[in-house]
């Protein structure tokens, strides 16, 4: 795992719209089977509105501490917009009211003395579509880095985050080559190295193999288990194997009649997958809806 010194994020990073925040309900949070493992984030009551259109409600999810959950669920039942509320992602949209907390390891992410700079540092975030800067691999690593303070010896740090993404010794022989040059598996895997470089502690993946083929999809989930090692990791994903196959425990969300982004299950991905206690759950992960 990448262990670099930081200074704080550079202030004008942080002069992002605000959000209009809600009082945190004081309803306690669903309970989550006794064996769970510590959890890294502890999402609490937390719901999330774009305008007057609710799109999470009242979701409260731990995850595990160096574990991969995968969130599961038909499209447009708010997984992205909860990934987002977990590095207040969300309040780069304008007009997004969120209410609830996000606890990462113990401390608000929301709390008005929060960085959200810093909190997008702890918890990094790879898209679905590879959108490496059209800058070199070495830049692409170190811009993040950069901003947020990095001191120390750049082209260690270079080398420890494209091995950490399992990408070093594809790309080692020209660092000054375009990341925009490299193949869709690999410009996924950069963005992996780009997010690590900052030592993040928590890893969002929203459909990161969604554009990729195959072999290449085999390549990112045998690298998260790898990360998995040092970092929790939360990944959306629409394939149902690769949850089956990469996750320790899974999520699943669901929009219905009386509302929309609600968290209808949660546990180890063997149990949910072999014996999902809601029936919609089941029906989802057989392939009867979404
Ligand atoms: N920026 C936005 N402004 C307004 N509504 C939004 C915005 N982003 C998402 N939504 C709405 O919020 C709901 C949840 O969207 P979200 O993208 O979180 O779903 P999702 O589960 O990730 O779907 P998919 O599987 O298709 O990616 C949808 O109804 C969507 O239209
Ligand atoms: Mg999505």
């Amino acid at each position: 795992m990448i262990k670099v010194p930081f200074t704080k994020a550079k202030e004008e990073e942080s002069t992002v719209e605000a959000v209009v925040r809600e009082p945190v309900s004081t309803e306690l949070p669903k309970d989550v089977p006794a064996e769970m493992p510590d959890p890294a984030v502890e999402v609490n009551n937390f719901s999330l509105w774009y305008g007057d259109f609710q799109a999470v409600t009242d979701v409260s999810i731990k995850f595990p501490r160096k574990k991969i959950t995968a969130v599961i669920g038909p499209s447009g039942c708010g997984k992205s917009t909860l990934l987002r509320g977990i590095n207040r992602m969300n309040e780069l949209i304008g007009g997004v009211r969120t209410q609830g907390n996000v606890l990462l390891e113990g401390t608000d992410i929301y709390a008005d003395t929060v960085d959200p700079v810093e909190v997008r540092r702890r918890v990094g975030m790879v898209f679905q579509k590879p959108n490496p800067f059209p800058r070199s691999i070495r830049d692409n690593i170190l811009f993040g880095a950069r901003v947020n303070g990095y001191q120390a010896d750049e082209d260690e740090l270079v080398e420890a985050a494209l091995r950490g993404a399992a990408l070093w010794d594809e790309v080692n022989h020209d660092l000054k080559q375009s990341g925009l040059a490299l193949s869709g598996g690999q410009q996924q895997r950069l963005c992996i190295a780009r997010a690590i470089a900052v030592s993040p502690e928590v890893l969002l993946m929203d459909e990161p193999c969604s554009a990729l083929d195959p072999i290449a999809t085999l390549k990112i989930e045998d690298l998260m288990r790898e990360l998995a090692k040092d970092y929790t990791i939360i990944i959306v994903t629409h394939n149902m194997q690769q949850a089956a196959r990469v996750s320790d425990f899974t999520a699943f969300m669901l929009s219905d009649d009386t509302a929309r982004g609600k968290l209808i299950e949660f546990g180890p991905t063997t149990d949910l997958f072999t014996n999902p206690t809601d029936e919609r759950t089941e029906a989802y992960i057989t392939g009867r809806f979404g």
